[in-house]
Parts: C-alpha cells; sequence; structure tokens
C-alpha cells in the first residue's frame, strides 16, 4: 500500500508503537489502519495522533470491522474519511489524491489522472505478487495496459510525464514512464490496437525480474560493485522465467522481457544476441527503456533534459535501431527537426550521427 500510495508523493509507514516517530513526522495526510475494537490501541491512536490532529492533517481511517462502533471511534479520533480497510486499490487512491486536492474532479485532465492511477494500482499489486512469488495478476495488468494506451491515444504524453514525475517510487517511475513511452512509440508508428495492447503490455512487464533483486542493491546510491552489477544483469533471464513459470504471456512478452537489454551489435545481455535475433517489438523497448532510464531523476544521477537524452540514443550509433530512433525523436521531441536542431548546433539534425 505504501508503494501505491506513492502516486501521490513520498509515503512513509510507521507502526503504532512509534510515537516518537508519528509525532515527529509532517505529512499532508495521514493514513490510519488499526483494530479499533481493542481500547489499548484507541488510547495509543489518540495519543500518537493528537499533534496531527491539533495541526489539521486530514486523516483517513481503513478499518477492518465497520460496525457503527468502530466507525464512532474512528470519528472521535479525527478521521476525515473512514473506509474498509478491503476498498479496491483504485478507489483508495482516488480518495486520497481528492483529500490531498490533487485530483481533478472533471475535464480530460482528469480522465488521464484517474487512468494513471489505475495503471499505478495495478503496478502495485503485480510488483507485489512478483516480490513475493505469488502468480502475477493478468486481469490487473491487462487493465494497465488499457489505461495507458488510452492515455497515449489522446497524445498527452507531457501530462503523463507530469503525473509520473509526481510518483516517489523509482521502481514505478520507470515502469510507468516506459510503458507510457512505449504506447506513444507504437501509436506513432502505426502499431494496429492489438499490437499497441501487446507490445505495451510487454513494456509494463520488461523489468518485473528486479521485483527478485534485493532493493540494497537496486536502491544502491554511487556506483555498483562488479559482483552487484552482475546480480542486476540476471533480471532479463529471472523476469523471462517467471512468466514462462506461470505460462500464458505472448512469446513477444517473454522475448521483451528476456532481451530488451541486447544491443543490435552483440555488445548487450545476456546472451550476446546480434540484429538478426532482434525483433522489431523488443527494438522499440529497448530504445524507450534507455531514454526512461536518462531522463530520470536518481539518487545517484541527475536527469537530463529530453534534447539530451536523445542525443545520447544517436550516438549509440549501430546499437540501436537508427530508423526506429528517427522516428522516436519525432515522439518525445515534438517537431523533430526543429528541437533537435537547438540540441544538436545550428548544423541541424542531418549531422547528428556525425555528432554523435
Ligand atoms: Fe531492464
Ligand atoms: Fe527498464
Amino acid at each position: 500500500m505504501q508503494r501505491a500510495l506513492s502516486v501521490w508523493g513520498a509515503c512513509r509507514s510507521f507502526d503504532l508503537a512509534e510515537t516518537d516517530a508519528i509525532a515527529a513526522a509532517s505529512g499532508r495526510i495521514l493514513i490510519v489502519d488499526l483494530d479499533l475494537s481493542d481500547p489499548a490501541t484507541i488510547g495509543a491512536a489518540r495519543a500518537a495522533l493528537a499533534p496531527h490532529r491539533r495541526g489539521g492533517t486530514p486523516f483517513l481511517f481503513l478499518l477492518r470491522d465497520m460496525s457503527a462502533r468502530c466507525q464512532m471511534q474512528a470519528n472521535a479520533l479525527g478521521a476525515r474519511v473512514v473506509l474498509p480497510a478491503a476498498t479496491a486499490q483504485p478507489a483508495l487512491l482516488d480518495r486520497v489524491g481528492a483529500l490531498l486536492g490533487l485530483l481533478q474532479e472533471a475535464g480530460p485532465q482528469a480522465a488521464q489522472q484517474r487512468r494513471f492511477v489505475r495503471a499505478s494500482a495495478a503496478f502495485a499489486d503485480l510488483l507485489e505478487a512478483a516480490g513475493s512469488g505469488d502468480a502475477l495478476p493478468v486481469q490487473l495488468i491487462h487493465d494497465g495496459v488499457e489505461a495507458i494506451n488510452r492515455a497515449a491515444a489522446d497524445a498527452d504524453l507531457d501530462a503523463w510525464l507530469d503525473l509520473v514525475w509526481r510518483h516517489d517510487d523509482a521502481t514505478y517511475q520507470h515502469c510507468l514512464l516506459v510503458s507510457g513511452l512505449v504506447a506513444a512509440f507504437a501509436h506513432k508508428l502505426g502499431f494496429s490496437e492489438a499490437d499497441r495492447q501487446l507490445i505495451t503490455g510487454a513494456a509494463v512487464l520488461h523489468d518485473i525480474g528486479k521485483a527478485r533483486i534485493p532493493l540494497d542493491i537496486l536502491r544502491k546510491e554511487g556506483p555498483l560493485t562488479p559482483e552487484e552489477r552482475a546480480i542486476i544483469c540476471r533480471h532479463p533471464q529471472i523476469g523471462h522465467d517467471m512468466l514462462v513459470a506461470q505460462g500464458g504471456f505472448a512469446p513477444l512478452v517473454l522475448d521483451a522481457v528476456l532481451s530488451h537489454h541486447e544491443m543490435l551489435d552483440g555488445s548487450g545481455y545476456p546472451r550476446g544476441i546480434g540484429a538478426e535475433r532482434i525483433s522489431d517489438p523488443v527494438r522499440v523497448i529497448t530504445i524507450c527503456d534507455i531514454y526512461a532510464a536518462l531522463i530520470e531523476r536518481r539518487s545517484y544521477k541527475q536527469p537530463l533534459p529530453p534534447g539530451e537524452a536523445f542525443a545520447v540514443l544517436v550516438g549509440m550509433g549501430g546499437k540501436l535501431d537508427r530508423d526506429l530512433v528517427r522516428v522516436f525523436g519525432e515522439v518525445v521531441l515534438g517537431t523533430a527537426v526543429s528541437r533537435l536542431g537547438k540540441v544538436l548546433g545550428p548544423a541541424g539534425p542531418r549531422d547528428a550521427e556525425r555528432v554523435a
């Protein structure tokens, strides 16, 4: 839930016993998930929440027992909203977004936000299942993919990116970013509706193997040791094996998960295969994946502006599909010629490869 709630910004969780930490925490909203049938818990909650109640922070209570007594108890503790603990995650995220004043009620932006929240909630369940070894929730993945595709069809990539940057969790940010880029790119390339669904689904799942990589390595600040790098480089194979073990995933999805770090010149991993064995959909995903990593803010690196990130793709030369990179430029830089000219200097886009 903490990860899912990060769609609205940084989220921390506390145990009720951490009274001092709760009192010292500053936040825009408090979500309280406690057993209010226990008088000792109620007493502790009253003390822990008091400074925030005085400060006017809104409380949202999740109750496992929705009896009138427990609801009254929650209200007495200062609840502004009371929901059953079993509330579906998208509905919970909507309520939290509304309480924070971040969720628009109407208009095209509101629709985009709701799609983003849906996709984000689907990711929460997906990563949770992947990390714990449960079967991946195929229907939820499908719902998330549909939301991303509709967002891309609206051709409002900027609005999607604004929402992605608000998300506090780097893994989510990356998956939502790559998926949004792939959906927009597939749209630009004229993929059929069915093919767009398929390739966006592959993008959603491309890094699923990272759910099994220790978090202290994934989130490490500073350079990785060769051993740590080797562990991270296992994620395509791990992800592929997870999907094969579960069964029912399209060959394109399996291929993308396994081969999204392969390069056309054979310098990629895990297999070092070359252009003849790297399909077009995988090439599309690889371009979006690298571009996303370049424009993301990470603890160990500054984000690159879109133009500079695109110049890096161009500079990779024969590792990536040059024709696809060119079209991708039109997706991320708007009118490629004018904006690329600014990035690469007065010589203009024709010199892109030489500059690189
Ligand atoms: Fe990856
Ligand atoms: Fe990735």
